[in-house]
């Protein structure tokens, strides 16, 4: 089985990370400015070993300049949305955040100088779309899920067809605290979708129920979604998670896939997490000339997966 190019991440350090003002439920600034101390020292320590672990499992980290006063820069999923080496840069809805488009134009343009992608553009101006928090590349199906409603207009669908030339499926976000499609939905690499039934509206169920088969849904209790185990990583068959119960654990070991715990807890108080801080700028289509040939599901090797360090061949297919 041919080795293919590992995961490649875009982060951003949190050095001037802060809650400082609501955008969505969970950024209590009173919060935030109590426990200020205790949140300046762990951020950077729970940041790190995030990075630390991805890079454990074989991911490269691209690192993008910190800017004071911009704190959710590093959320660096909304950054853009990438396929083929190419980005669609992102538009935000409120204007905390479209501070920071400029500097996630200008990082995703360091990675065109440095041939890491081939090109960006830009959404026409009165789109809004934030990235791959709400525009999640399913690498099984060859499309994009759509979220839409609280941030991302649904518009966005018909330019994300046109600049990628995949289908997309929206999905309605209903729930205030899943504000973003990656709070309540995730691809795993053997096609399965976690999702919380709660976060989307019932004509988005039936759509997901359409076009994913039945034991490929995994639903997740209100409890697990509101520890954003959703919002947590996959490389290959390992998944990152801020917290994860004991139970959905055991679901996905039966499934072959191995979950890591880091502590985000800062990060939670923002609205984000694993998923939320990285940026992947590899998502490659079979059609793309860098993509490595697909082969068959990918058969749960458990002695494999408990061998932490090492990178395995099979980890790679639809990583
Ligand atoms: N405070 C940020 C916001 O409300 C958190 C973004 C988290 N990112 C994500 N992809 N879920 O926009």
């Amino acid at each position: 089985m041919p080795v293919e190019y590992p995961p490649r991440l875009l982060m951003c350090p949190p050095r001037h990370f802060e809650v400082s003002y609501s955008i969505n439920p969970w950024m209590d600034r009173e919060a935030w400015r109590k426990y200020a101390d205790t949140f300046a020292q762990t951020t950077e320590a729970e940041w790190l070993s995030l990075k630390a672990l991805l890079e454990q499992f074989g991911a490269v980290v691209d690192l993008m300049v910190p800017v004071p006063e911009v704190p959710d820069l590093v959320f660096t999923a909304n950054a853009a949305v990438v396929l083929d080496g190419k980005a669609l840069l992102a538009r935000f809805r409120y204007p905390e955040r479209r501070l920071e488009e400029p500097h996630f134009a200008a990082a995703i343009d360091a990675l065109v100088k440095r041939n890491i992608l081939k090109s960006s553009v830009s959404l026409p101006a009165y789109i809004v779309l934030e990235g791959a928090g709400d525009c999640i590349w399913d690498p099984q199906r060859e499309l994009f899920w759509i979220g839409f409603g609280p941030r991302s207009s649904k518009q966005a669908t018909m330019i994300v067809e046109d600049t990628f030339g995949f289908p997309t499926l929206s999905m309605d976000l209903v729930d205030a605290r899943f504000y973003h499609l990656d709070t309540a939905f995730s691809v795993l690499s053997n096609g399965e979708i976690m999702y919380f039934k709660g976060a989307l509206s019932s004509s988005s169920l039936r759509m997901l129920y359409e076009h994913v088969n039945i034991c490929d849904r995994i639903e997740v209790s209100e409890q697990d979604a509101c520890s954003m185990c959703l919002n947590g990583i996959r490389i290959g068959r390992r998944l990152i998670f801020s917290s994860c119960s004991p139970r959905l654990q055991r679901q996905l070991a039966d499934r072959g896939y191995f979950a890591s715990v880091t502590s985000l807890s800062s990060f939670m108080l923002s609205g984000g997490s694993a998923f939320g801080l990285t940026l992947r700028t590899g998502h490659a289509s079979r059609r793309h000339p860098r993509a490595r040939p697909r082969t068959q599901r990918a058969t749960p090797n458990l002695g494999d997966l408990h061998s932490y360090g090492m990178v395995t061949a099979a980890d790679w297919i639809a990583a």
